[in-house]
């Protein structure tokens, strides 16, 4: 492990928690970060934590941050009042701790030092690790897009999909669902995978062995891919807790960037989302292929 002895998980909020600039990235939602799971026991002094929303995973990230503080580290957590910060506290008393807590700009700070037995600590690591679902057998993790049921987005997709030939991709990949269905066409030749959340990349890396897929860790809109012939994404709308059209809007121009002239992007959106004018604007030609039950499917050329 690095000399240095501080963690941060999530984006940092000085304001709620000050931070060392150069304090170890621990969350899979930053590319290049640590990965909490494969850190040693107790070599942090303190470990800041911007829970997440997701009870599952953010026992995980308590109970994972918490072992690898050495004896009388500090762990600070926060989270908003309604997305798990309201239950902080007792999640970390659950884990053995003497916790202190305040109130600052609708969010819940939790401060705790490391206890010298961490309760239950195997059984919270064990609730949120990847596993493999029994129905399908496909490995996914909690905290990981719909991690433990078939979107119904990816879904209405995944029933009007064509068979692609040649290169292409898929941007936010989550763990491999559309992927496969992609790559179950021979006449595809190489498929990249582009995936934000290194949780995804892990368990799509199990979920495919084809060796015409490149899973690739990085932010789909720098994903530096070149003339490709077609694209597939159910792309994301929420960022930081809150809605974001605008990621969804980037995900559609950095589409149209990768495709070579003449290739097509298949992309699923909720019918509430304004997609049509940026795909207007970006790609010569836009086909709605279908709608329904809340969905909308577009294929767009260049
Ligand atoms: C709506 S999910 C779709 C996942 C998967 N394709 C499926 O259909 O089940 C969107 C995915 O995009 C990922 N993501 C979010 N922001 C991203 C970004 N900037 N670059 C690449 N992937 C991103 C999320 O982690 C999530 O897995």
């Amino acid at each position: 492990m690095s000399a240095n002895r501080t963690a941060l998980y999530g984006q940092p909020d000085h304001d709620l928690a000050p931070t060392a600039p150069d304090a170890v990235q621990l969350s899979p939602l930053v590319v290049g970060s640590t990965n909490l799971a494969d850190v040693d026991d107790a070599v942090f002094d303190a470990v800041t934590v911007r829970a997440p929303a997701g009870a599952v995973e953010r026992r995980y990230v308590l109970a994972q941050a918490l072992r690898t503080l050495a004896a009388g580290g500090r762990l600070t957590v926060f989270a908003p009042k309604d997305r798990g910060g309201l239950r902080l506290k007792k999640e970390l008393q659950a884990l053995g701790c003497e916790v202190g807590e305040s109130a600052r700009r609708h969010h819940r700070i939790c401060v705790a030092l490391r206890p010298a037995v961490i309760t239950g600590l195997q059984e919270t690591i064990d609730a949120g690790a990847p596993r493999q679902i029994a129905e399908n057998g496909l490995w996914t993790q909690p905290g990981v897009f719909s991690w433990d049921r078939l979107d119904a987005g990816t879904n209405a997709l995944l029933q009007v999909l064509p068979s692609f030939s040649g290169v292409g991709a898929d941007f936010g990949s989550g763990i491999g669902l559309l992927a496969l269905n992609v790559l179950a066409s021979p006449k595809v030749t190489k498929l990249s995978l582009v995936e934000l959340d290194r949780r995804a990349i892990e368990v799509s890396g199990r979920n495919i062995t084809d060796p015409r897929a490149e899973i690739v860790w990085a932010d789909a809109r720098q994903s530096g891919l070149k003339d490709l012939d077609f694209i597939v994404s159910n792309p994301p709308f929420h960022e930081g807790g809150g809605e974001d059209k605008s990621l969804g809007q980037a995900f559609i121009r950095a589409a149209a960037a990768a495709l070579r002239k003449g290739g097509a992007l298949w992309i699923v959106a909720n019918r509430h989302l304004p997609y049509e004018a940026i795909l207007a604007e970006s790609f010569a030609k836009v086909r709605l292929v279908a709608e329904g039950g809340g969905y909308k499917v577009f294929e767009a050329k260049t």
